[in-house]
């Protein structure tokens, strides 16, 4: 699980416990770690299992036959056990569907989607991830201009387009003011004559996954398969 502010080192990354048999270990050790009893939310990392080890790389070669119905079964009985109060799997209807979700990748579909099944949408990536993925996602033109126009950054400006759009947003930060920054969202909006500008914004999906990708080594031979044909 993510939390507000922290971020795991990649070496911890959760795709290695996507397995029935890690899934609960990973919660205990989690659980452990926050010296918590429950967590409100326990949430599949993403639809693939990637081999264990220190250094392990995203590449087609490192990835583990996994078998995401017995992992759901498995956070289902972690539910039942009471250390989650919510997963996002079937017979337990999903709680939250957590994505990439910015002002340059907006899911608008999918925002309709999860409204009309009563699942909450959580943007895990709501900056665009510059210091991870080392893009200008945040001197873009339209939020520029609208910070200027508000006296914000472009960083709040992003934040505060995500919950005016009605997802949450968990932003991600190791510096003590950007953390305090990325809080001060609540009390101040963007006005309508400044959010139109927004679905204008040409649309990038950052997170493409190619390395969970291969004809042979991956269950999912394309990226259309990976994303259910919601790529472009
Ligand atoms: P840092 O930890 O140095 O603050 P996202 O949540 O979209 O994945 O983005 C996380 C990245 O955004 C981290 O690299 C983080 O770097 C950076 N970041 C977090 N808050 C801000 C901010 N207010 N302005 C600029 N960059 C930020």
């Amino acid at each position: 699980m993510r939390l507000f502010g922290i971020e795991r080192p990649p070496d911890l990354c959760r795709c290695t416990d996507n397995s029935p048999e890690d899934a609960p270990l990973a919660l205990d050790k989690t659980l452990e770690e926050l010296q918590l009893e429950y967590v409100d939310l326990y949430l599949i990392h993403c639809p693939v299992r990637i081999k264990k080890g220190g250094s392990v790389e995203f590449k087609p070669e490192n990835l583990v036959a996994t078998d995401i119905s017995s992992t759901w079964k498995a956070m289902e009985a972690l539910y039942n056990s009471g250390k989650t109060r919510a997963i996002g799997v079937p017979r337990i209807p999903p709680a939250v569907d957590q994505v990439e979700c910015h002002p340059f990748w907006q899911q608008a579909k999918l925002h309709e989607f999860c409204k009309s099944k009563g699942v909450h949408l959580s943007g895990y990536s709501p900056l665009a991830s510059p210091g991870w993925l080392k893009n200008e996602f945040l001197h873009h033109p339209v939020l520029v201009a609208t910070a200027e126009k508000l006296g914000k950054t472009t960083a709040q400006v992003a934040l505060r387009w995500g919950l005016q759009t009605g997802h949450s947003v968990l932003p991600k930060s190791s510096n003590e003011s950007r953390i305090k920054e990325n809080f001060d969202v609540l009390n101040w909006s963007i006005p309508d004559h400044l959010l139109v500008n927004f679905p204008g914004i040409e649309q990038t999906k950052l997170i493409r996954g190619s390395e969970f990708v291969h004809e042979t080594l991956s269950e999912y031979t394309t990226l259309d398969e990976l994303w259910d044909g919601v790529i472009i």
